[in-house]
C-alpha cells in the first residue's frame, strides 16, 4: 500500500514540475524577431564599430611624419571598449537561424570568433593597453577577411580587398569613412 501510495505521489510530484518546467519554457521564450539582412548589420552595426577600434590605435602617417596613436581619455577608451563589445553583440546576431541556414559550418565558427576576438579587443581596452587593443585588432580583423573570402559575393569581395581595407596598422581616417 505504502509503495502504491509513494508511488502515486512521485507521479503527481512529476506532473507538477514538468508543468512548471513547461510553462517556465513557455515564459522564457523571447519574442525575438530578426528584422536586418546581414549586409545591414554589416554596415550599419559592424563596420562603423570595427572601424572605431581599429582606428583607435596604431601608426598615422602624415605631411608631419609617422605618428603612433591610442585613445588619450578615459571616456576616449570607454568608447572603444563599447564599439568592441558591440562588435561582439553582432556577431551573435550573426548565428541567427535565418541568417545561418543554407551556409557551411564555418559561418558558426567564424560568428563565434567574432564574439571572442571583439571581446578580446574591447578586454584590451579596459585595460588602457594599447598594444594589445593594437594586436586584439589585427586579429578581429583576419576573421572579417575569412567570413568574406568564403562568403561575401564576389564583386563585394574585391572592393573589400582594396588597399586601404587590406590592414589596421596603417591608420588612416579613409578607413573608416
Ligand atoms: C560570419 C561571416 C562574416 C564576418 C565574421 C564578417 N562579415 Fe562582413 N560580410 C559578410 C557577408 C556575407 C557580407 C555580404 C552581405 C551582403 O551583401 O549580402 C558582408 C558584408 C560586409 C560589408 C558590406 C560590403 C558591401 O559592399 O556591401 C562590410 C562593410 C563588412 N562586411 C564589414 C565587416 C567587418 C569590418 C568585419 C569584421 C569586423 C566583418 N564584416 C565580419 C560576412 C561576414
Amino acid at each position: 500500500m505504502r509503495v502504491v501510495q509513494a508511488s502515486v505521489f512521485i507521479g503527481i510530484f512529476l506532473a507538477v514540475v514538468s508543468s512548471f518546467g513547461q510553462n517556465a519554457s513557455r515564459r522564457a521564450e523571447p519574442p525575438f524577431k530578426p528584422v536586418a539582412a546581414v549586409g545591414d548589420i554589416m554596415r550599419g552595426i559592424v563596420d562603423p564599430l570595427s572601424c572605431a577600434v581599429f582606428a583607435s590605435v596604431g601608426t598615422v602617417s602624415s605631411a608631419e611624419g609617422i605618428k603612433e596613436i591610442a585613445p588619450e581619455s578615459d571616456k576616449e577608451w570607454e568608447r572603444i571598449r563599447a564599439a568592441a563589445m558591440g562588435v561582439a553583440e553582432a556577431g551573435n546576431l550573426l548565428m541567427f537561424d535565418i541568417r545561418s541556414r543554407d551556409r557551411q559550418p564555418s559561418w558558426m565558427e567564424m560568428s563565434k570568433l567574432l564574439v571572442e576576438r571583439a571581446v578580446v579587443a574591447a578586454n584590451a581596452a579596459a585595460a588602457r593597453n594599447a598594444d594589445e587593443l593594437f594586436d586584439a585588432g589585427s586579429e578581429l580583423f583576419a576573421v572579417c577577411e575569412s567570413c568574406h573570402s568564403q562568403h561575401m559575393p564576389y564583386d563585394k569581395w574585391i572592393l573589400w580587398r582594396t588597399p586601404k581595407r587590406i590592414s589596421p596598422s596603417i591608420n588612416s581616417s579613409e578607413v573608416c569613412r
